[in-house]
């Protein structure tokens, strides 16, 4: 049996925000993000649409697709670095929201590949019980951690959720496999720290705000090379060409990034879905509702071989490739 994407959702905020909105609020400019980043609008929460309400807006839509209804869900995995508590769970908020009563829940720190993690834990747990359904999802208000005075950060991100329903399927459909990688050594090129201490004794000093920090220059140039690697590691591990691919959904955090990434891997940019212009960064969120998007839009058939790749911090950084 295989591990195969039964159903997808995603979920956006209402509020759109322009790079004309941003010009007035730091010092910046609608040509300046649009040259440097390809960023043109992202959406930014409003009350009522917490990462755990835009997580479940998306299962919703997943579980409808793929015609499973919450009650049946076994697992519920969440990538998110923006959850709306440190405990419980955004995974455990979700599965209140729908009403999931059999599923275990936990959330799952990796940054942006976040959804790619949680898509290769729910494959080998459906390895392991084809019965099993598994909800992965990817949501982020990163609204909540940027710190709108810093223009070299606050023009990047946006705020949504994507979610897919992962079950067993007929061999030869599905997950073909994953490569994931992290390198800790790099975490201050990009980062955010956790609340403020209540123990004296850990706290620590100058604590600059919960909020991303990041060295840009420095994570593009190792997110390019970062991963165009996994790529050609998990394409060769698998014996697949690149001709082979027939989409190809890469992280969205910079359209200066998709291209350079996409020129060194050498895939033709009809291959390639982006909507980063539309939504921005929306670190775990990216993949996934790109996927919904190239999904319902009709970009993905039966058969077609779609290559996804995600970088964050952590490091942490992967590629899959699926059987679709
Ligand atoms: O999802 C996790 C992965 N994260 C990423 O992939 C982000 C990776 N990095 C990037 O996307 C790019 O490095 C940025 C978009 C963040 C920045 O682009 P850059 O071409 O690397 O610009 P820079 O940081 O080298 O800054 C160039 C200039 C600086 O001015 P000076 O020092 O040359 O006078 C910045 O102060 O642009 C200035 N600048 C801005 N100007 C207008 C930085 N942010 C802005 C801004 N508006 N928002």
């Amino acid at each position: 049996m295989g591990t195969v994407i039964l159903g997808t959702g995603s979920c956006l905020p209402e509020r759109v925000v322009t790079n004309h909105d941003l010009a007035e609020i730091v010092e910046t400019n609608d040509e300046w993000i649009r040259t440097r980043t390809g960023i043109k609008t992202r959406r930014i929460a409003a009350a009522g649409e917490e990462t755990y309400r835009l997580a479940a807006r998306a299962a919703e839509q997943a579980l409808a697709m793929a015609g499973v209804a919450a009650a049946d869900l076994d697992l519920i995995v969440v990538g998110t670095i923006t959850s709306h508590m440190l405990m419980p769970s955004t995974a455990c908020f979700v599965q209140k929201e729908i009403g999931a009563t059999k599923a275990f829940a936990f959330d799952l720190n990796a940054a942006c590949p976040g959804f790619l993690y949680g898509l290769d834990v729910a494959d080998q747990y459906v390895r392991a019980d084809p019965s099993r359904k598994i909800l992965v999802i990817g949501a982020e208000t990163l609204s909540t951690r940027t710190n709108w005075e810093d223009r070299n950060t606050c023009v990047l991100f946006g705020d949504g959720a994507g979610a897919a329903v992962v079950g067993g399927g007929p061999q030869g459909r599905g997950m073909v496999g994953s490569v994931l990688c992290s390198d800790g050594r790099l975490w201050s090129l990009l980062h955010m720290h956790a609340p403020v201490s209540n123990n004296a004794d850990l706290e620590e000093p100058d604590h600059p705000g919960v909020h991303i920090i990041m060295e840009g220059r420095e994570v593009f140039k190792y997110a390019v090379k970062a991963m165009e690697t996994s790529i050609s590691d998990l394409l060769h591990r698998e014996g697949v060409s690149l001709d082979e691919i027939d989409l190809f959904i890469p992280h969205q955090a910079n359209i200066r990034i998709l291209n350079k990434l996409v020129e060194r891997i050498g895939i033709p940019l009809e291959k390639v879905f982006i909507n980063v212009e539309k939504y921005g960064n929306t670190s775990a969120a990216s993949i996934p509702i790109a996927l919904d998007e190239a999904n319902r839009g009709g970009r993905l058939k039966p058969g077609n071989k779609l290559l996804i790749c995600s970088f964050g911090g952590g490091f942490t950084w992967g590629a899959s490739l699926i059987n679709w």
